[in-house]
């Protein structure tokens, strides 16, 4: 099924979120959600997966389409272990794929690694996954084949004051547009209850 995609919010995902990005990943389709994890995964591992992505360190960014999370990225440093190096990873539900949230996101991403000083970004894909292969190609990865994997690299340029200040921007500009989505949901839950809808008529019943 394809949808009309109306632009979304993109922000960083807070850490009391986890719970809507696990409802996102487990509403991906099986081919998705395969293909974003390497192999098939169950629901109980995406809610355990989902409960700790925030406590590795990991920045996720996500894709907000009528205030329902619909697509993220994430981003994880490889910390002392690799330092400069971070490896990310993507989805994006069926009916929103192939509308650009990928990109935009891989473009987000590149930004905060760059933020961080990560030069080195890895994407790892099933060798058969040619639309991830496309948005990695798009910023210059390079791309090794295996087997049945893919791995994606490129390099992240240094950050500059513009970089960061582009960053910035873009978090407040998330952070207004969150603030936006609450507001108008609070105000169509206020709505509601003023106006509630309109008991159904019965109908007039013919004399016998
Ligand atoms: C892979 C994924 C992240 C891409 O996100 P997306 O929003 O669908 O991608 P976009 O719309 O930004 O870009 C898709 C690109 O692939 C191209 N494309 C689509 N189908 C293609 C195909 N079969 N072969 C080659 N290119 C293809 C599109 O033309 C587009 O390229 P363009 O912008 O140069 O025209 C998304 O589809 C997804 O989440 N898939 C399931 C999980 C997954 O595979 N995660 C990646 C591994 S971590």
């Amino acid at each position: 099924m394809t949808v009309e995609v109306t632009p979304g919010i993109i922000r960083k995902l807070w850490t009391g979120e986890a719970g809507i990005f696990r409802d996102h990943l487990l509403r991906l389709d099986t081919e998705s959600r395969r293909s974003r994890f390497g192999s098939a995964v169950s629901a109980e591992f995406i809610e355990r997966y989902a409960s700790r992505v925030f406590r590795t360190g990991a920045i996720v960014h996500g894709c907000f389409v009528d205030g329902e999370l619909r697509a993220a990225a994430e981003l994880y440093p490889m910390g002392d272990v690799l330092p400069g190096e971070a490896e990310a990873a993507f989805s994006v539900e069926q009916e929103f794929q192939n509308h650009g949230l990928g990109s935009q996101l891989l473009e987000r991403v590149i930004l905060s690694a760059r933020n961080r000083g990560i030069r080195t970004l890895c994407m790892n894909c099933l060798a058969h996954n040619r639309r991830m292969q496309q948005i990695a190609r798009k910023f210059d990865a390079e791309l090794s084949f295996d087997t049945d994997e893919v791995v994606a690299e490129l390099t992240a340029p240094f950050p500059t004051a513009l970089s960061l200040a582009q960053e910035a921007a873009a978090d407040a500009q998330g952070m207004a547009g969150a603030v936006l989505q609450a507001q108008r949901m609070a105000t169509g839950r206020l709505f509601h209850w003023l106006m509630p809808d309109p008991a159904p008529v019965e109908p007039e019943l013919e004399p016998s």
